[in-house]
């Protein structure tokens, strides 16, 4: 059976080229089983006719707050509790723009606010826009709202140029969004640990030693965990970052030594851990309680090793899963294989700092599994979120 079988979907068009790709979009989804009612910003409604939208969807398209034939009221608000889930395909700059700041100017908007459901974006645009940081930051908000995106494709754009903004063909965007309602239930009645992000290690009263992770990566793992029904325990070093999902239990920390004991008072509670965080494996020997003052000689901060956090929870682990990172400069598969049989993993996630659009401060990366038989799985460079459905569907066979 289809996973969105029955699934009510509200199908947003902004004023994109591209929106005439929704044309089959809308047929697939009714091809799933799903029900779908359009709503066009004005803009879309140059792009495709409402007469082509409201022949596949089956439904009356909805453009204005009221009817302008007999003045009936299009409530936002039961649009948005009739939905199960809402796509806007394509999703311009604009009405990005818009969603990430509460703008409410059109029905597609006021029904954007009013939706309690999973929201899909699938941006279609030029691709110096996509780039711009104006619309990154957007996009930024609307993913920490929980947003999914399906991403755009590289290619030939309207504008002739080449390059990533095509809106996502519509086969992938159903594929996509079966996927999210599919996972929902595969880890009920299981308990997640997950590490992530930096950890600062303090110097004196106001310094530290940190490094660049995001969180990123361990986020969106359990994001996708918390999705598949698992409960989370998330232990996080100082990010910028919030977790969505009800299911995820956040227990923030800062130095190596907090992650180290949250790990380990945890540990006990969880079917499986996953080590994303990237934990300092040095810390000053002291303290200094005020700030070190400016003097003309070199200073020398003797530093001790910390714990290692996966190495411990690793000795003791029994029928848990083991889930380590590792992220390599040089001989990398040879060093994962070693950290994952130092650390007794059941398997290692690999990337490689030699790839583009993999490891820190990134929305992407790419990674190679390998399995405690030395069997490697090796994937392309995807977005975070998207690598997280990796990893998890890999974690699944064990549990
Ligand atoms: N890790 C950990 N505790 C530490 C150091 C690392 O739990 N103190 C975990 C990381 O979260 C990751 C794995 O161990 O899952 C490998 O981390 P990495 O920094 O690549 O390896 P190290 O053991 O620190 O080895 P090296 O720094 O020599 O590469």
């Amino acid at each position: 059976m289809s996973d969105i079988k029955g699934k009510n979907f509200l199908l947003g068009l902004t004023g994109s080229i591209a929106a005439y790709k929704a044309a089959h979009l809308t047929r697939l989804l009714i091809k799933e089983g799903a029900a779908v009612k359009v709503i066009m910003t004005p803009l879309a409604k140059e792009f495709i006719t409402p007469l082509t939208m409201a022949t596949l969807s089956q439904n009356p398209i909805l453009v204005d707050f009221f009817d302008p034939e007999n003045g009936n009221w299009n409530s936002h608000v039961d649009l948005g509790l009739w939905a199960d889930g809402f796509i806007i395909a394509p999703a311009t700059a604009n009405t990005m723009a818009k969603m990430a700041n509460g703008i409410a100017d059109n029905l597609l908007l006021t029904t954007y606010l009013s939706a309690k459901c999973p929201i899909f974006i699938a941006p279609a645009m030029d691709l110096e826009m996509f780039k711009h940081p104006a619309n990154r930051d957007n996009m930024d908000k609307l993913e920490k709202l929980g947003h999914i995106f399906i991403e755009p494709e590289e290619g030939e754009l309207a504008s002739g140029l080449i390059g990533k903004g095509r809106l996502s063909e519509p086969e992938t965007i159903v594929e996509q969004i079966k996927s999210f309602y599919q996972k929902k239930k595969s880890l009920i009645n299981k308990t997640i640990l997950i590490t992530a992000g930096p950890t600062y290690e303090n110097i004196d009263a106001v310094r530290f030693i940190g490094n660049y992770s995001s969180g990123k990566m361990g986020y969106a793992l359990a994001e996708e965990c918390a999705c598949r029904g698992a409960k989370v325990i998330l232990i996080s070093g100082p990010v910028n970052i919030k977790p969505i999902h009800q299911n995820i239990e956040l227990i923030n920390t800062i130095s190596a030594n907090e992650m180290f004991d949250a790990a380990i008072t945890n540990f006990e509670k969880v079917d499986a851990a996953i080590m994303a965080a990237a934990v300092a494996d040095f810390t000053p020997e002291q303290i200094i309680d005020s700030k070190i003052k400016r003097k003309d000689q070199s200073l020398i901060i003797e530093l001790k090793p910390t714990q290692d956090i996966a190495g411990v929870l690793g000795r003791t682990k029994k029928d848990k899963i083991l889930v380590g990172f590792a992220l390599e400069i040089e001989n990398e598969i040879e060093n994962a294989i070693g950290k994952l049989n130092r650390k007794n993993l059941d398997f290692i996630v690999l990337n490689s700092m030699n790839d583009n659009g993999a490891g820190f401060n990134v929305d992407t990366n790419k990674i190679t599994i390998i399995d405690n038989n030395e069997q490697k799985l090796e994937f392309k460079i995807k977005d975070k979120n998207l690598v997280a459905i990796d990893i998890i569907d890999k974690l699944e066979e064990y549990l």
